[in-house]
């Protein structure tokens, strides 16, 4: 009988709606079996620590647009069963109290927004629906953050910390250097289906959601689900037995594609030499030349990925950078301009702007460059002193800092040494789209600002593109005037996925 009861629950994928009493008893079936059989024959081996407890939450509320949003708060649940960092190996979760009133759309079927909060790749941990953040001036109000959004407009919200690049244990050993972030949020995501016939929401509607670097953790996520490479660590973890696909990714700037980023930066800024970062400088002849070479080498890079454009065209660039690649990106910058002008921003005085009529035909691509300017010196992202947070995040246990290219290596200026090629992987969104025997998410959702220089366009661009190559189905754009940031069109994200996700209108 408990056999019988276990195998419904957990192949059962058809019935989302379980009455709450039987599901009760079904919970407590399923944990004094795995209790009593967790290392015997019933094929799931798995701590008690794993199951979710559906009685273990308060219940907060929330201010969005002025009306109060009533939820049960689930907090700090940890999502492993070997945690190394408990506060940020935990999740938080949310539902919105109106599922639980008589005649209510049934919550088994809401989705799940999966928003995290990491930046800087460094350690997070879970979201509290609440204000955005505002760095700096504390007065200010910056309106709902995206989990009070989300739990306003009906969903199930899902926020998992993670390892970063600066966690350590008691000794100082570094815990969170790569891929720890990305086995963290797969370990978070195998919890939720391990967990879905018992817990509010639909793990098969996982829509994540991140920022910057949260945002490359979030397209990192989306393409690479299930994928062999990241087996070991989550083991090592003990991560859930289940899978950790999802259905949708929200990325905002995502600083991905680490590896290739520095030529992208340079075939960008090339020309530039003045840049902003840490107080400003303006680069030196030794750099101007590194940032010529990068410049050179993205066209090799570029041209063997054989980007299609939508239209199947091919898309390459040339030895000085220019060609179809380039005027795809140009593309996007010209959109962003002329939605900004439809809305009414007066761009008149940009003279690198070309306009017929009210419509932008073309832009003076090295002037849009000049206009947004530079803000890292060269190369980037893998200095050659070592002192960037991506050479942070490729340390390992006991070093702080690698470097993590074999330009950056062999140019290293303090002897660094070369991040395990296996871990650069990991981390990197481009070589999982599509990929055997992974299952990369339908639905992409990705803004890069116009003037956000914390990573070339080009980066964007090229994710976009793999992407729509393999089948995937991409809504990009480029806001005008947003730079590096996330989280400023919430309106627009949460119809975007109430859109993808089929989640009906009458339920928000
Ligand atoms: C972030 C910004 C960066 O410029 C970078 O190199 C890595 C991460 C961030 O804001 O998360």
């Amino acid at each position: 009988m408990i056999y019988l009861r276990l195998a419904w629950l957990f192949t059962t994928k058809g019935v989302k709606i379980v009455r709450k009493s039987y599901l009760r008893t079904i919970f407590v079936v399923v944990l004094v079996s795995l209790l009593v059989f967790s290392i015997g024959s019933v094929g799931i081996v798995a701590d008690a620590s794993l199951i979710f407890d559906p009685d273990n939450y308060t219940i907060k509320s929330v201010v969005v647009d002025g009306q109060t949003v009533k939820f049960r708060a689930y907090e700090n649940i940890v999502y492993v069963k070997n945690p190394v960092s408990e506060k940020n190996q935990s999740l938080n979760f949310y539902v919105p109290l109106k599922y639980y009133e008589k005649d209510s759309f049934p919550v088994e079927m809401v989705p799940i927004f999966l928003p995290n909060g990491i930046g800087g790749y460094m350690p997070a941990e879970p979201i509290v629906p609440g204000k955005k953040e505002s760095h700096g001036d504390e007065e200010a109000d910056l309106g709902p953050n995206a989990s009070a959004v989300a739990l306003f407009k009906g969903y199930v919200v899902a926020s998992p910390g993670a390892r970063g690049r600066t966690s350590t244990n008691n000794d100082g050993t570094f815990i969170g250097k790569a891929p720890a972030a990305i086995v963290d949020l797969k370990a978070a995501v195998r919890y939720l289906h391990f967990n879905d016939e018992i817990m509010p929401g639909d793990a098969t509607k996982i829509i994540s959601n991140g920022t910057s670097a949260g945002g490359a953790l979030s397209a990192l996520l989306g393409a690479s689900g299930n994928n062999k490479d990241y087996e070991p660590y989550l083991e090592e973890v003990g991560a859930a037995p289940a899978g950790d696909e999802i259905f949708a990714v929200s990325s905002y700037c995502p600083i991905t594609n680490l590896d290739n980023s520095d030529m992208a930066y340079e075939w960008m800024f090339n020309g530039v030499n003045d840049y902003t970062f840490l107080g400003g400088g303006t680069l030196n002849e030794y750099q101007i030349q590194t940032s010529n070479k990068l410049k050179e080498m993205f066209v090799d890079y570029l041209n063997d990925l054989e980007l299609k454009k939508p239209d199947g065209t091919l898309l390459t660039v040339n030895k000085d950078g220019s060609g179809n690649f380039k005027d795809y990106v140009e593309s996007f910058v010209i959109d962003s301009i002329q939605t900004a002008m439809d809305n009414g921003t007066d761009l008149s005085d940009q003279s690198w702007i070309t306009l017929k009529n009210g419509t932008v035909t073309e832009i003076n691509f090295e002037e849009y460059v000049k206009y947004i300017t530079r803000m890292k010196p060269t190369p980037a992202f893998d200095a050659l002193n070592m002192k960037t947070w991506e050479n942070s995040l490729f340390g390992t246990a006991t070093l702080a800092t690698q470097h993590f290219t074999e330009f950056s290596k062999e140019h290293s200026e303090v002897n660094g040494f070369l991040a395990d090629q296996d871990n650069v992987k990991m981390m990197n969104a481009m070589y999982y789209i599509g990929a055997e025997e992974t299952m990369t998410a339908k639905y992409w959702r990705i803004r890069h600002g116009a003037a956000d220089r914390d990573t070339a366009l080009a980066v964007p661009v090229i994710l976009v593109t793999k992407l729509q190559n393999v089948g995937a189905d991409v809504d990009f754009a480029v806001p005008w005037g947003q730079g590096h940031g996330g989280d400023y069109d919430l309106d627009s994200l949460f119809s975007w996925i109430a859109k993808v996700s089929k989640f009906p209108a009458f339920a928000n």
